[in-house]
């Protein structure tokens, strides 16, 4: 009967990252605590980004802890991505564990602003993918991290960029999942390299989106002298791309909230679209983001019905590399 309990335990030891057992203090992180780390690629600017430890991180955690990247959207900053995404909020889990939050910077495209390669205004020069994938590298070396279970958010551009990220071999083989809220989905940039989406397998997406985002349209449109899908366009895109059958829909808080769910997807994926009555360009939350100063407002300060949140992390829970059954 010792064979079973030393295979489970040689599973885990294969699963979770080298920074498993390691001290991490000296590398300047911090629990309960978010730090900011640059990094430098030869032929690329300095990149920087903020990680956030939970209260509870350990080197020996069992398995290690998930990590999720949050992107900002276009002109904005980590630091703000952090505020309204709340993803270092405390007590926050994925598959009963406390994860590592991740909020990277984006470096200015040709407008002079803050951009993420999948949209025109981005600065094609810049490897955002590389920067995905070294940051990837330094937190798995670095870090206690469930290599199984890395999922990438964003906003806006940030979920444009996230969603290049599940088109992209060498990222979507890496992601369990990803989340994207008011994203603005550019029908010829964001769909990864060529545009040909190729995420290798059934990819799980949950997507949320405000029928009064007057920024990126529920219904499509044109900005930066480029189309961008309509909501319905983008997640008929993903059940279509995984197989899925056609989608059953559920209300919730009186009809405010339509889920579209598609099920029967290839490699036991799942889609998952959220449309929100009368949220604006925001991050779906019922609280207003320090940002906002108490006022409610436009965009970001735009209080809704529900949290994206206690859907997103339940969602990811559902999904790890190498447990998915590929059916
Ligand atoms: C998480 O914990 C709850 C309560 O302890 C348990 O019922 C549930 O099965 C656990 N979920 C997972 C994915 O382990
Ligand atoms: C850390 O805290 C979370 C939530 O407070 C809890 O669910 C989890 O089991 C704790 N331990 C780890 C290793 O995540
Ligand atoms: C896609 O779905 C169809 C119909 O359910 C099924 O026959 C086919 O095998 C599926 N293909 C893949 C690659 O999953
Ligand atoms: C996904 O499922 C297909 C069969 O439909 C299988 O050939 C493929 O290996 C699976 N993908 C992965 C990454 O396991």
């Amino acid at each position: 009967m010792r064979q079973p309990l030393l295979l489970f335990a040689l599973i885990s030891i294969v699963i979770a990252s080298s920074g498993c057992g390691k001290a991490y203090i000296a590398k300047g992180y911090q629990r309960g605590v978010t730090k900011d780390f640059t990094l430098s690629t030869s032929g690329q600017p300095t990149r920087s980004y903020s990680v956030h430890l939970p209260p509870n991180y350990s080197k020996d955690t069992q398995g290690g802890h998930p990590l999720v990247f949050s992107f900002h959207g276009a002109t904005q900053t980590s630091k703000i991505q952090e505020d309204i995404s709340d993803l270092s909020a405390n007590g926050l889990e994925i598959n009963n564990k406390s994860f590592v939050a991740v909020y990277p910077q984006g470096v200015n495209g040709i407008k002079g602003t803050s951009a993420w390669t999948g949209a025109p205004y981005a600065n094609s020069n810049v490897d955002d993918v590389a920067f995905v994938l070294k940051m990837m590298s330094v937190l798995t070396s670095d870090l206690c991290i469930d290599e199984d279970r890395i999922y990438a958010t964003g906003k806006s551009n940030g979920g444009g960029f996230a969603n290049y990220l599940a088109c992209t071999p060498s990222t979507a083989s890496k992601l369990a999942a990803i989340a994207t809220a008011s994203a603005a989905i550019y029908t010829n940039h964001a769909f990864g390299p060529n545009n040909n989406c190729n995420p290798g397998r059934g990819f799980p997406i949950i997507d949320f989106h405000g029928t009064t985002d007057d920024t990126i349209k529920y219904d499509g449109g044109r900005s930066n002298n480029a189309d961008y899908l309509s909501s319905d366009n983008f997640f008929n895109g993903w059940g279509k791309r995984d197989n899925c059958t056609n989608p059953n829909q559920q209300t919730l808080q009186d009809g405010a909230v339509t889920i579209r769910k598609w099920s029967g997807c290839k490699n036991t994926s799942l889609v998952r679209h959220f449309k929100i009555n009368g949220m604006d360009h925001a991050w779906p939350r019922t609280t207003l983001p320090a940002k906002c100063n108490g006022k409610p407002g436009n965009n970001d300060c735009d209080k809704t019905v529900i949290n994206a949140n206690d859907y997103l992390l339940p969602f990811f829970s559902q999904f790890a590399l190498s447990t998915t059954k590929w059916n």
